[in-house]
């Protein structure tokens, strides 16, 4: 009898036993689903939102400044000494939009300006051009051969921005692109590095004096 009940009982021992325990599986099988799940999901996230953040990052806006106007006339200049002149440059980087002022040094070459940087390309002083009172002279520096001058550490360079070879800067000054706009102003873009084998190598369009 006794030995009946217990044959009887058994299985429904064991059946509630298997619950549990499918119960417990379950729930473990749960946890793990809802940490995978969320450890998934915050690595997602991880890796997509500086993606996001980027897209709308100011370093992906677009330029208006690519090009700043000026309110010269190509007629300002000539291919006999280097002008020096102003402008309102307007410049987009990371995180402004804003006009500064800036100075360079304009010659024609071939049918062409070359518009040349101040900054010395030894370590970024802003060179000296032979000037007095305003206005362009012949060069005064390198025993009059040379135009340019750094204070700094003593480059010279010639008319058309190119250093000596006893000169610490190792290369000619950089030019700015430029485009003409439809009223005859020219417009200055970005800078273009040369080198000095390649220093008349000038991508600019042509120009009509
Ligand atoms: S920075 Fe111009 S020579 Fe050094």
């Amino acid at each position: 009898m006794d030995r009946g009940k217990e044959s009887q009982q058994q299985p429904e021992s064991a059946t509630r036993s298997s619950v549990n325990a499918n119960r417990k599986g379950l729930t473990r099988r749960q946890f793990l689903t809802y940490v995978l799940g969320g450890t998934g999901a915050f690595m997602g996230a991880t890796v997509v939102s500086p993606l996001i953040v980027s897209a709308f990052d100011p370093i992906h806006r677009g330029g208006s400044g690519s090009f700043s106007k000026t309110n010269w006339k190509v007629s300002d200049f000539n291919d006999k000494l280097p002008t020096h002149v102003t402008f309102q440059q307007h410049i987009d980087d990371a995180w402004n939009s804003q006009d500064k002022p800036n100075d360079v040094y304009v010659i024609t070459y071939q049918s062409k300006l070359m518009i040349m940087s101040h900054t010395c390309t030894h370590l970024g002083c802003h060179v000296n051009g032979s000037i007095q009172n305003g206005k362009s002279v012949a060069p005064e520096y390198g025993g009059g051969k040379e135009w340019f001058f750094c204070p700094c550490h003593g480059s010279q360079y010639n008319i058309y921005g190119v250093p000596t070879p006893t000169s610490p800067a190792p290369r000619p000054l950089d030019l700015y692109e430029y485009k003409i706009d439809t009223d005859g102003s020219v417009m200055v873009g970005g800078t273009i590095s040369r080198t000095n084998s390649t220093w008349d190598v000038n991508p600019n369009p042509p120009i009509q004096a």
